[in-house]
C-alpha cells in the first residue's frame, strides 16, 4: 500500500509570518540550535530549562528563558501562554541509565511530557513537536522504519513512546496539530562532553583529549550512524513550518556510514593522533547491538541530505571540545538500583 506520505514532493515552503515559539530544553543540546535557528528566521522564541543537563550559555541572549521544571504544571501554563508552537525537546535522555535510574527517567519524560502537553493545549497552542528517541524501535531489524510497531528495550524508550502516545491522544481529541521527531545519535557543538551517562563521541572526545583511553562496553561491535547537528536542525525545524509532516512519525539522522563502537574510536584516533587502546568492559543490559533509522521518509517529507561528512563532524566536535576545555566527568545524577549489573564505569567512577 502507497502511503500518503510516499507520493508528497519535496518543495520549497514559504517562509512563515513571525511566531512566538515555546521550546522546552533550550539550554540543552538540540534546543538551543533550534532556538538559534528561530530567533535568526525572525521568530520570538521562549523557552525553560532545569540546568540539569544544559547550560545557561547556551540560551541565546535574546531569547526569554525560565529556570522551570516541565513537570510544574502552573509554570508551564503561564509561560506557554501567548504560543504558536511547542517545541518539546527537555528529556533526561539517558537510555543507558533508565535501567538504573528508572524513576528519575520515567517520571521526566511521562509526567514532564504530559504537563506541558496540558498545558500548551489548554492555552490554545497551534502545533506540537514532541523530540522522541529511536529507543522507540527497540530490538526491530534495521533499518528502523517509522511504520515498524515498536518494541522499546529499557524504561526511556518505552516512557518516549508513552508520551508520543499521550500526546496523539490529547492532540486528536482537542484538535492540535502535532508532528513527533526522533532524532539519533546526533553530535556537535554544545553536546554536553563531561556527562558520563550519555554522547559517546563526546566522552570518547574529552578522554582521548586528556590522554587517557577510551571505556567501550561490551565488544565495541554494537552500530550506530551519526549524524552532525546542522544537517538535522533544517529537518527539524522545518517541522514547524510544513503542514505535509502533521500527525507523522519522522527519523531524523542518516542512514548512511554505520559503523561500530570500535570504528568509532578508531576515526577518533586517527583524527587525534591518539595511540588507541581501548578499556573493554562488560556490555549494558539491555542495549541495542544494532540500531539506526532508514532516513527515506526525512528526505522525501523534509527534503533531508547529510551534508556533513562523519570525520567533518567528529572535528567540529574535537575544536569545541579543545575550545572549552577538557572536563572532569560529573557523576550528577543518582543510581537507585545497584546491583552486579550496574556498570562499574558508574558506580567506581571510572570515567
Ligand atoms: N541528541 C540526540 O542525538 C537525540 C537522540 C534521540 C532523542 N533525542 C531527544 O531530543 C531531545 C533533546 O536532546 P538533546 O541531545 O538536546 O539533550 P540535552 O540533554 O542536551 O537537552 C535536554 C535539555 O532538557 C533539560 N531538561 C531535562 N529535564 C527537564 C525538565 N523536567 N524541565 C525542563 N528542562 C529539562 C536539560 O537540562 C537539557 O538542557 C531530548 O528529548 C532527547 O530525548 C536526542
Amino acid at each position: 500500500m502507497i502511503k500518503s506520505w510516499e507520493i508528497t514532493c519535496f518543495h520549497e515552503v514559504d517562509q512563515p509570518e513571525s511566531m512566538r515559539i515555546f521550546i522546552s530544553g533550550i539550554a540543552g543540546f538540540l534546543g538551543s540550535h533550534l532556538a538559534e535557528h528561530f530567533l535568526k528566521d525572525g521568530h520570538e522564541v521562549v523557552g525553560c530549562d532545569t540546568l540539569l543537563g544544559g547550560e545557561l550559555i547556551n540560551v541565546p541572549t535574546e531569547a526569554e528563558f525560565h529556570q522551570y521544571d516541565i513537570s510544574r504544571h502552573d509554570s508551564m501554563l503561564k509561560i506557554t501562554k501567548g504560543c504558536d508552537v511547542v517545541y518539546h525537546a527537555a528529556a533526561t535522555a539517558y537510555e543507558g541509565l533508565s535501567v538504573f535510574s528508572p524513576h528519575l527517567i520515567v517520571e521526566n519524560i511521562v509526567t514532564g511530557s504530559t504537563s506541558l502537553f496540558s498545558a500548551a493545549i489548554a492555552n490554545g497552542v497551534r502545533r506540537i513537536i514532541f523530540c522522541s528517541s529511536m529507543a522507540r524501535y527497540g530490538t526491530n531489524e534495521v533499518p528502523f522504519k517509522e511504520s515498524y510497531l515498536p518494541k522499546p528495550q529499557d524504561p526511556y524508550g518505552i516512557a518516549k513512546l508513552s508520551a508520543e502516545n499521550i500526546l496523539r491522544n490529547l492532540c486528536e481529541i482537542h484538535n492540535v496539530e502535532y508532528v513527533i521527531a526522533v532524532p539519533h545519535n546526533i553530535i556537535g557543538p554544545r553536546q554536553k562532553y563531561d556527562d558520563p551517562y550519555r554522547n559517546v563521541a563526546s566522552i570518547m572526545i574529552n578522554m582521548m583529549l586528556q590522554g587517557r583511553q577510551p571505556i567501550i562496553y561490551g565488544d565495541g561491535g554494537q552500530k550506530r550512524c551519526f549524524s552532525f547537528v546542522d544537517d538535522d536542525i533544517y529537518c527539524l525545524k522545518e517541522m514547524v513550518y510544513r503542514d505535509n509532516v502533521l500527525g507523522e512519525i519522522i527519523n531524523i539522522g542518516p542512514d548512511e556510514d554505520f559503523i561500530s563502537i570500535n570504528t568509532l574510536a578508531e576515526t577518533l584516533a586517527e583524527l587525534l593522533n591518539f595511540d588507541l587502546k581501548p578499556v573493554y568492559v562488560t556490555g549494558r543490559p539491555q542495549e541495542v547491538q544494532l540500531a539506526t533509522c532508514s532516513a527515506d521518509k526525512a528526505r522525501q517529507l523534509l527534503g533531508y541530505q547529510t551534508k556533513t561528512t562523519l570525520k567533518e563532524g567528529l572535528q567540529a566536535m574535537i575544536d569545541y571540545i579543545k575550545t572549552n576545555g577538557t572536563r572532569k566527568f560529573r557523576y550528577h545524577l543518582d543510581l537507585e538500583i545497584i546491583s552486579d549489573k550496574t556498570p562499574k564505569t558508574w558506580t567506581n567512577k571510572m570515567f
